[in-house]
């Protein structure tokens, strides 16, 4: 199902997975590799097309990421975007340099070769997204020009015959209004791809493999409920059924109801055949909790005290022949085994390996996957929408959501009010598309309830209160490295306030938390 392959060759740039994805988007499958990948692999590989990301370098500097000019010689379609334009240019004796000004945002293309493959379906005039300081002065013999724009004379060039297209600027992101036609009239197109890669085929595929894999071995799988490891347990069962065990580690900083969500549907009532054990740890997570302040101390203990109670289960089932995972593929891109860009993600390692874990081999059934084809994949399996669509949730859960020490009772207020929180965002959103036929512009990417350590003053009927205070969260994100908080309307934040106040006992203040990131974070810690 892989033979139709598109590889991106990553220099360095940020839009690395996302040139990834929208060709994976057009049905075709597609990996990304470091610019430091020998052309022998390549080829041996058998890639239908070869795309050059961006980068930061500027390519007629000594030491900046190259490839050989045999790259451009295996009769295989490549599209050089940006950098990789450049390099394109550069490499097959064209002409870089540094622009007098730089050329950054949308931008109005105007195409000269109106016949061009790229072209195919796009208008005459369109707008693209520029970010380049070095432009292309002269294209590379053999190529013309395609594009330009006021700034950028070879805003694309091609040669044809041979297969080889320079863009300059970036169509993956969606601020280039018809870059999705342009890739792909590339991968499609010029490369020929048939497009037939889909998620029912790949599931299918999947579940192939791993019974191929595994054999009647035994399969351990830690389960956490969110959603990388419910698909992978899905898929595993569905292939190997009991062979597979799944731990599940309720440590009591899990969101209301959720637990007990997760066992419906892969516990002994739920719609999956495998072992499942909920291994119930809330009091000793309180336990060892009891006293710690420090964010930090708590995510380690959080995390360590996983790995202990995952070793003990483990022991409990004896040696097993294959420790599965639900690493997606930014992991693997993101760990420095696929790309080059390098994005820090460490902090939220909080488990790592189980060190005392009798197994032979890991298996990662989704290693292949971007999160929104994991979710495809788990939408395919059955597993409840619910959950395929959950947002994300913090390894160590409402430990690091709750200002100060960690006790059950606080995690019950913490508990309480985010449920509710969620409940009247989700219900003001439904009512907004239901009237709208869209989605509002407040949506946030991220919504939650914390409980901060302060308490204070109040009044209730006739008694005085002092009680603590809940700090409403809900941010507007991309990459979730930067966000800003989200506009929620005057009277959907009016109403959380008194639901929470009113059903939450020993909540009496609702903050609304409006920093961006940076300088905050969005977990609340
Ligand atoms: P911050 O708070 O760093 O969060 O702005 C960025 C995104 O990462 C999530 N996050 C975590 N996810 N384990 C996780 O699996 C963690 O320890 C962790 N800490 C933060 C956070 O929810 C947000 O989506």
């Amino acid at each position: 199902m892989k033979k139709e392959l598109v590889i991106v060759i990553d220099f360095g740039g940020q839009y690395n997975q996302l040139v990834a994805r929208r060709v994976r988007e057009c049905n075709v499958y597609c990996e990304i590799y470091s610019y430091k990948t020998d052309l022998e692999k390549i080829k041996a590989m058998n890639p239908k097309g070869i795309i050059l990301t961006g980068g930061p370098n500027s390519c007629y500097e000594a030491d900046s990421p190259t490839y050989q000019k045999e790259l451009f010689e295996l009769g295989i379609p490549v599209l050089g975007l940006c950098y990789g334009a450049q390099l394109m240019m550069h490499v097959l004796g064209g002409k870089v340099e540094k622009a007098d000004v730089s050329e950054y945002g949308k931008t109005e293309l105007l195409v000269d070769k109106t016949d061009s493959r790229i072209f195919k379906g796009v208008s005459e005039k369109t707008i693209v997204w520029m970010s380049h300081t070095d432009y292309i002065s002269k294209q590379a013999p053999g190529f013309e020009i395609s594009a330009h724009t006021a700034d950028c004379p070879v805003a694309v060039a091609e040669n044809e015959e041979k297969k080889l297209y320079a863009i300059q600027f970036h169509p993956e992101v969606l601020h280039t209004v018809e870059g999705k036609t342009m890739l792909s009239n590339f991968v499609l197109g010029v490369c020929e791809c048939a497009g037939d890669w889909k998620m029912d085929a790949f599931v299918e595929h999947t579940i192939q493999e791993i019974r191929e894999k595994v054999g009647d071995g035994k399969v351990l799988l830690a389960l956490s409920g969110g959603v990388d490891s419910s698909v992978a347990a899905g898929l595993l069962s569905r292939a190997i059924g009991k062979q597979l065990t799944c731990v599940f580690v309720d440590h009591g900083l899990l969101r209301k109801d959720e637990g007990d969500e997760v066992e419906g549907v892969f516990g002994p009532n739920g719609q999956f055949d495998l072992n499942f054990i909920r291994v119930n740890a809330q009091q000793r997570y309180y336990d060892k909790l009891a006293g710690v302040t420090e964010p930090e101390a708590k995510r380690k203990i959080i995390g360590e005290e996983f790995i202990r109670i995952f070793e003990e289960e483990a022991k409990k089932i004896g040696a097993v022949d294959f420790l599965a995972q639900g690493t997606i593929y930014p992991d693997v891109v993101e760990s420095g085994l696929g790309g080059e860009s390098a994005v820090i993600k460490s902090h939220h390692n909080v488990g790592g390996l189980p060190k005392h874990v009798d197994f032979k081999e890991i298996i990662e059934p989704l290693r292949d996957l971007f999160k929104d084809e994991v979710r495809k994949a788990g939408l395919e399996l059955g597993i409840p929408e619910k959950l395929v669509f959950r947002q994300p949730f913090p390894g160590p859960g409402l430990g690091i959501r709750i200002i100060g020490e960690v006790t059950a009772e606080k995690v019950r207020i913490v508990q309480d009010a985010d449920f509710i929180y969620r409940e009247e965002i989700d219900k003001a959103a439904a009512a907004y598309k239901e009237e709208t036929g869209s989605e509002p512009s407040w949506m946030p990417n991220q919504y939650f309830a914390a409980l901060t350590n302060m308490r204070s003053v109040g009044v209730m009927g006739d008694f005085r209160t002092y009680d603590y205070a809940v700090a409403l969260r809900a941010v507007k994100t991309i990459d979730f490295m930067t966000a800003e908080a989200s506009e929620i309307p005057y009277e959907v934040l009016n109403k959380v306030m008194n639901r929470i106040i009113n059903e939450v006992k020993g909540v009496n203040r609702i903050f609304y938390d409006l920093t961006s990131k940076p300088p905050g974070t969005i977990e609340f810690e």
